[in-house]
C-alpha cells in the first residue's frame, strides 16, 4: 500500500476526464472567459489505462471520473470499460451533473460502471436554475432515474449549499432519504482560484453545522451511523425511520486531510497533489516520452509528497485551477 510522508495510505485515485461542462453552477464556472483544453492535451482512453495499471500495481484499489462533466467525454464508455477490466479495480464510480445519464447509464453499467454520485443543489425548480445555471430540475431527475434504473447504485445525490440560492431548500433534499435508499450528501463551498466565482463562496458560504441544524430543527434528530472506513469524508446519520442515508462533507469547518487517501490526475495528464494546494508532477509528458514504466517513479514521488493538508483558515489556496479543471 502507498503510504505518504504522513503514513495515510494513498489508494483512491480521482481521474478528471475532461475540464467541459454543460452547466455553469455559479460556485464552479463563470458564465464567460473560459478556456478548455485542447483535445490533444488530453490523456486518452489506453493513456488512462496505463496510469490505472500502474496504480494498481502500487495498491490503488479505488477509482472515480471526474471533469468538468466526465459524460462530455465522447469516448467515456470506452474509458470505463477499459478501466474495468483492469484485474485490482475494486469500485469504479463516476460525478456527474446526470444530463446526460438517460442515454449513458445503460451503457456504463454495462461497461462495468460501479456508481454514481450526482450533483442536484436543490428540489426546487426555479432555484435549481439559478444556482447551477443551465441545469433543469427535470433534466437532472431523469438522469437519477436512469442512474437508479441501471442499478449503479446507491445513488448517492451532492448538494452544495450557497446562501441565498439553496440554504432554505436542504430540509427537502434530506427528506429523500426519508423513502429512498439514497445517500443525500451536503458539501461546504471551497475557494478556488480568484474571480466571480471565488468571491460568491466567500460570500455565501454556509456551514454543514447550519445545515444539519436546519435539517434536525424541521425532521427530527438525526442518528450518527458508524464510519465506513475512516478515509469516507463525509460524516453520516440517518432520520428516525428512514432508509436513506444523510451526509455531511465539510472540507472547511471541519477538515478531513488528515484521514485523506486520494491522489487526483486532471484531464492533462498532471498528478495533483492535494484538491486545495497548487503542488502538481506531470504524468503526461513522461507517459508520451519514456512509456508507462516512468509513470510508477512519479506516482510514489506524488504520493510521497502530498501536502498534510489545505491553509484555507489562513486564506491560503489553491490559485491556479479551479473546481472544474480538477474534478473535485
Ligand atoms: N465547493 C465545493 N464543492 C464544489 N463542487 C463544485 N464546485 C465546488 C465548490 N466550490 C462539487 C460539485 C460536484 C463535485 C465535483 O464538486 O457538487 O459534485
Ligand atoms: Fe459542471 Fe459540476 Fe461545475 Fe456544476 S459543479 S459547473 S455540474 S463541473
Amino acid at each position: 500500500m502507498p503510504l505518504d510522508q504522513y503514513q495515510r495510505e494513498i489508494n483512491y485515485l480521482r481521474i478528471s476526464v475532461t475540464d467541459r461542462c454543460n452547466l455553469r453552477c455559479v460556485y464552479c464556472m463563470p458564465i464567460s472567459g473560459l478556456q478548455f483544453l485542447p483535445a490533444e492535451d488530453l490523456l486518452t482512453p489506453s493513456e488512462i489505462a496505463d496510469v490505472v495499471r500502474v496504480a494498481v500495481s502500487v495498491g490503488f484499489r479505488k477509482f472515480r471520473l471526474t471533469g468538468g462533466e466526465p459524460t462530455l467525454r465522447p469516448d467515456l464508455v470506452e474509458i470505463v470499460e477499459r478501466l474495468s477490466r483492469i484485474p485490482g479495480v475494486g469500485d469504479l464510480s463516476i460525478t456527474t451533473n446526470g444530463v446526460l445519464l438517460p442515454q449513458l447509464a445503460r451503457p456504463l453499467a454495462a461497461a462495468g460502471l460501479t456508481r454514481v454520485n450526482i450533483h442536484l443543489d436543490t428540489l426546487h425548480p426555479e432555484r435549481l436554475s439559478k444556482i447551477m445555471r443551465w441545469g433543469t430540475l427535470e433534466a437532472i431527475w431523469r438522469g437519477v432515474e436512469a442512474a437508479e434504473q441501471a442499478g449503479l447504485t446507491p445513488i448517492k445525490l451532492n448538494s452544495v449549499v450557497a446562501r441565498g440560492y439553496n440554504d432554505e431548500d436542504v430540509t427537502r433534499l434530506a427528506a429523500l432519504t426519508l423513502e429512498r435508499d439514497w445517500h443525500m450528501r451536503f458539501i461546504e463551498m471551497m475557494p478556488f482560484g480568484i474571480g466571480e466565482c471565488a468571491t460568491l463562496v466567500r460570500d455565501q458560504y454556509v456551514s454543514n453545522d447550519e445545515v444539519r441544524s436546519r435539517i434536525e430543527c424541521e425532521l427530527g434528530e438525526l442518528d450518527p451511523l458508524p464510519e465506513s472506513s475512516s478515509a469516507d469524508e463525509s460524516k453520516n446519520y440517518r432520520l428516525r425511520g428512514a432508509t436513506g442515508v444523510i451526509g455531511f462533507i465539510s472540507p472547511v469547518s471541519d477538515p478531513y486531510c488528515g484521514s485523506c487517501n486520494r491522489m487526483r490526475l486532471t484531464a492533462d495528464g498532471k498528478f495533483h497533489l492535494c484538491l486545495l494546494n497548487d503542488d502538481e508532477m506531470d504524468v503526461k509528458r513522461q507517459l508520451r516520452e519514456n512509456g508507462p514504466a516512468a509513470v510508477r517513479d512519479i506516482l510514489m514521488k506524488a504520493v510521497h509528497l502530498k501536502p498534510m493538508g489545505h491553509r484555507l483558515h489562513e486564506g491560503v489556496y489553491t490559485q491556479n485551477r479551479k473546481m472544474f479543471q480538477i474534478g473535485g
